[in-house]
């Protein structure tokens, strides 16, 4: 990525930088350069009525493991709504991130771990707020990961019902903290309660050692105040006050009232990233403090200079940050030595400067800017949102998924940002209601402190177009040089998410499929020949019969179901192309 193709991008604000991009990267592959990388019929803005899904024609789909089925033979069936003991072995709610393992062989066979990142009370128990402790156990239960053996038998994908793999973690599964943070006092409570429990699973990440990464997005809604409770600094930094429990587990549960002081810390066991191995069914879930404490939306993995482990994350709030973790040697040889990549690195926050240049700032006591403000790394790490703003970085339009291309490039959708007064070059539009995605490369194969970066979509630019999409959040780049891109917000003219796929090298965008009425399309995984896609839609009418009974026929009173499409290109080609 030359500089002076940055610099065109951030100067004029272009929408894609396809040109100058294009001859970057043909010398190393002009034969695929000159192929177009998407083959099939963009589904027509206007197609989609909010009641079906709608797809290319080139391609089809399959619903599958919508929440509540069975995850065993002996499981409850559906019904609604569920009891709290038979959440615990169905499919949990709020479908999003996740990720195929598939078993050795042709790939047909596998782990899917799938996050569940939401489900309102309405949605989960027919009511505003649970009146029950019995009630507040189905919404825990109905949160946090599915690991669920699946397989394709005669071109048809089914859950596996004897499997000794599948299994439910929630938010009460017991877990372990790892890292610099275990252990220390502000994650100690003195009712001495183990720590346990992941919520609002938003995105996700998977490691070279076959591990998933699981991330806690709004924990801040799970929490509320049976009495006055008056919230520090940094409480208030992540939203932790009286009246902020969406859920009012609470009143239930004291582990989740901000005020009661047998838990004061509990809240800041939440806002991590969480490692599960699908493989080993008695493995315990395990917090990576080192990752920091945040609005977690994903955590991307790749492999950097000499065998690093770096992961790119985002923070999902407004004026919120991006960062990037990198171990402190090369994985293998930190698994030798006993261990996690994951446990010894540099946490580190970007900021994006009005160049076309950026710089990713260290979050740690030898940075002089944090040396005053706090106590230990602990203490940054469970602030890190706090030591990200003294180190300077860049506040952003809302970091969503970030996904890194195969020629290196990484892209990071931010969604939208209502509230921007005032534009920097980084985030050009105030407001920015469609959002935009942002692309940088880092010096030194992800290691380097130094990165350039330009824009990659600026959504507001396509919004009122044929190739309209607003509010990006899902992506994923895949080895050819596609970009899936999935929406979770308004789309023009009230048209419901979708899910779009861009060219890199030409810039083209086109529509895959449309969602149902209400619905956020999110969460991409495929098999190993990348010939089956499973993508999800979550919060189908959110949660309202009267608006979609998706995947039921709509008849006004059948609850919808978050549930994953398993979508394949009619010839078996690739998906995307
Ligand atoms: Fe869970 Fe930021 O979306
Ligand atoms: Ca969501
Ligand atoms: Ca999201
Ligand atoms: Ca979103």
């Amino acid at each position: 990525m030359a500089g002076s193709i940055n610099r065109r991008a951030v100067l004029t604000g272009t929408l894609i930088s396809a040109i100058g991009y294009l001859a970057g990267c043909a010398s190393g592959s002009s034969q695929q350069a000159r192929r177009p990388l998407v083959g099939f019929t963009p589904v027509p803005r206007t197609a989609a009525d909010g009641r079906s899904i709608v797809i290319a024609d080139e391609y089809e789909y399959q619903t599958f493991i919508p929440w509540g089925e069975p995850l065993s033979a002996a499981a409850p069936a559906w019904s609604w709504p569920p009891s709290a003991e038979a959440q615990l072995q169905q499919v949990g709610i709020g479908h999003d991130g996740m990720a195929y393992f598939p078993f050795a062989g042709d790939g047909r066979h596998g782990l899917l771990v799938i996050n569940h990142e939401y489900g309102n009370n309405w949605h989960v128990l027919g009511t505003a707020m649970p009146a029950t402790r019995e009630q507040v156990l189905a919404s825990q239960h109905a949160h946090g990961v599915s690991v669920i053996e699946i397989r394709e038998t005669h071109g048809v994908w089914e859950v596996v019902p004897d499997s000794t793999f599948s299994r439910r973690i929630h938010a009460n599964t017991g877990m372990i903290m790892s890292g610099p943070v275990t252990g220390h006092a502000l994650v100690t409570n003195s009712a001495n309660n183990p720590i346990s429990g992941t919520l609002n699973n938003c995105a996700n990440g998977r490691t070279p050692w076959n591990t998933y990464l699981t991330c806690e997005e709004n924990f801040n809604f799970y929490f509320g105040s049976s009495s006055a409770f008056h919230p520090s600094e940094q409480q208030q930094r992540y939203d932790l006050h009286a009246g902020g429990s969406f859920y009012g587990w609470y009143q239930f549960d004291p582990r989740f009232d901000l005020a009661d002081p047998e838990f004061a810390n509990e809240a800041n066991r939440f806002g991590w990233v969480v490692e599960i191995d699908p493989a080993d069914p008695a493995a315990t879930p395990v917090k990576r403090t080192a990752l920091g404490r945040l609005k977690h939306e994903g955590a991307e993995v790749v492999e950097g200079r000499d065998g690093h482990i770096v992961v790119y994350m985002g923070d999902d709030q407004r004026f919120e940050f991006i960062y990037k973790f990198v171990s402190a040697d090369n994985w293998r040889r930190m698994h030798d030595a006993g261990i996690s990549p994951l446990d010894e690195g540099t946490l580190y926050a970007a900021r994006f400067n009005d160049d076309g240049a950026g710089e990713w700032l260290p979050l740690s006591l030898g940075n002089p800017a944090l040396a005053e403000a706090f106590s230990d790394q602990a203490d940054i790490l469970v602030h890190a949102r706090l030591a990200a703003t003294l180190a300077g970085a860049t506040p952003m339009d809302r970091p969503e998924w970030i996904s890194v291309g195969p020629d290196g490039d990484v892209y990071c959708t931010l969604t939208n940002n209502t509230r921007r007064e005032q534009t920097d070059a980084a985030n050009p539009m105030a407001p920015n209601p469609n959002g935009h995605i942002i692309r940088w490369r880092d010096e030194d194969d992800h290691l380097g402190i130094r990165f350039t970066w330009d824009h990659f979509l600026i959504c507001d630019d396509v919004y009122k177009t044929e190739d309209s999409l607003g509010s990006p959040d899902g992506l994923w780049a895949d080895p050819d040089g596609r970009l899936l891109i999935c929406t979770d917000g308004d789309q023009y003219e009230g048209k419901p998410d979708q899910l779009m796929v861009a060219d890199t090298r030409t810039g083209t965008l086109a529509r895959l499929l449309v969602g149902v009425a209400g619905c956020e399309i999110t969460g991409l995984t495929t098999t190993p020949d990348r010939r089956t896609l499973f993508v999800n839609v979550q919060h189908p009418g959110n949660g309202n019969p009267q608006i979609t009974s998706f995947p039921a026929a709509d008849d006004g009173k059948t609850v919808p179901r978050d549930c994953t499409l398993v979508v394949r290109r009619k010839d078996g080609g690739v998906v995307g192309s």
